[in-house]
């Protein structure tokens, strides 16, 4: 989703200044096109040899130096944008932006853009938490700026505050989050599932199944960067919550059904690529179950089907992890559960299904149109999917 699509990056006077190379790095390695602008304190930071080399284009610096095809036109910067990015940025170009200030290549940049404009403020505590710094950040955020709130940590003064800049995650999150608001699933509400649901035997054993949540948070970052509004309802992982999507931490079956009931009350589409427990424990074990005990035998009873029960006018998507009769089975789990589409996920073949960065599936709409896709990246297949559900609207 960033090939192809030109990011101005502008780069502030803050020793964070130096974290800028990575974000432009990242970029220009998923392929955009990055249009770096430094102020004149940002050089004293990190040098425009060091963006010029990872972006392998002209850092603008100074707006009478012809050193770029944008030096002397600034404005063609502006409209070459889809998107301005300043990371970091420091209170005194947030305070001259809010202020409508043009006096370098960066603020002339940002006042001549219909882009969307990202801020990622990085600055000593104090002076992020000073009233005209908030004052200014809340001016732009009512402009329609989109500000990367900074985190909590060791700050260049040797303290520790609020004011880091956000992480490269968080920032490229945004960036992609930002860059989809107009794509084709922009206004639709999406709901996604992942990862494999916890069932308590006592307070410190469950019964839990494979799944890595690498699937289904695919699915979520796809669905939020195609300009979607995402609820991730997730079992336990160890993945990062997706920047831009609301995420709500579920342990069991029945919790996921509760929350995905919640959530679907409002979708248009319900993806479930989560891996629910079929069967729970009749009952948890209030304390820890002793070794001492003998051979011990746990009753089980049947979870609730969340995709089979929830209620709702929206379009179904299921997974089916199978290792034998792969499509057959997926078609019957499509019918039983009134499906519109079922992605027959086949958990034998190398790189595919449970923890796998890569997946190989079937997609199989409810008119029975059997579509096998190679092996591709989760990422990919979550793409792949979306297209599908794009047509189903
Ligand atoms: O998380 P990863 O490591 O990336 O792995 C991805 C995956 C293999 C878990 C995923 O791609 C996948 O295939 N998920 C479905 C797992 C499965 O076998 O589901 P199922 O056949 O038990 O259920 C079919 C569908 O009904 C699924 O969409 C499931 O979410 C849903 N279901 C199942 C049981 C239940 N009680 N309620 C449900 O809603």
């Amino acid at each position: 989703m960033l090939a192809k699509k030109t990011i101005v990056l502008g780069i502030t006077g803050s020793i964070a200044a130096y974290k800028a190379a990575n974000i432009a790095s990242e970029l220009t390695q998923a392929g955009a096109r990055v249009e770096v602008v430094m102020t004149e304190s940002a050089t004293r930071f990190i040098t425009p040899l060091t963006l010029r080399s990872l972006t392998g284009r002209p850092v603008v610096t100074d707006m009478f130096e012809p050193a770029t095809e944008y030096s002397l036109e600034h404005v063609a910067l502006a409209e070459a944008a889809n998107v301005v990015v300043i990371a970091p940025a420091t209170a005194n170009t947030i305070a001259k932006l809010a202020a409508g200030i043009a006096d370098d290549m960066l603020t002339c940049t940002v006042l001549a853009t219909n882009a969307p404009v990202i801020l990622a403020p990085a600055m000593h505590a104090s002076m992020l938490q000073n009233p005209v710094t908030q004052d200014n950040l809340a001016k732009l955020k009512a402009r329609g700026f989109t500000i990367v709130e900074p985190g909590y940590g060791h700050l260049a003064s040797g303290k520790a505050g609020w004011g880091r800049l956000a992480d490269i995650e968080t920032i490229i999150g945004t960036i992609k989050q930002v860059l989809g608001r107009k794509d084709d699933l922009s206004g639709k509400r999406i709901v996604v599932t992942a990862g494999g649901t916890q069932e308590p035997i006592d307070p410190v054993r469950h019964i839990g199944n494979r799944s890595s949540g690498k699937m289904g948070y695919a699915v979520a970052e796809a669905a939020r960067d195609r300009g979607a509004t995402v609820t991730l309802i997730s079992a336990p992982t160890s993945l990062p919550e997706p920047v831009g999507t609301v995420v709500v931490q579920v342990q069991t079956a029945s919790q996921m059904k509760e929350a995905v009931a919640k959530a679907a009350a409002r979708a248009d589409v319900l993806i479930m690529a989560a891996a629910v427990a079929d069967y729970q424990p009749k009952d948890t074990a209030k304390n820890k179950i002793k070794k001492e005990t003998p051979d011990l035998t746990l009753e089980l009873v049947r979870t609730p089907d969340i995709l089979a029960e929830v209620k709702g006018d929206f379009i179904r998507v299921g997974f089916a992890a199978e290792s034998e009769n792969l499509v057959a089975n997926a078609k019957q789990k499509l019918q039983k559960k009134q499906l519109d589409l079922i992605i027959a996920n086949d958990i034998t073949s190398t790189g595919s299904g449970f923890g796998a960065d890569t997946n190989q599936v079937t997609l199989i709409d409810r008119k029975g149109k059997v579509e096998s896709l190679p092996l591709l990246t989760k990422r990919e297949v979550a793409d792949r999917i979306l297209d599908k559900v794009v047509k189903l609207f």
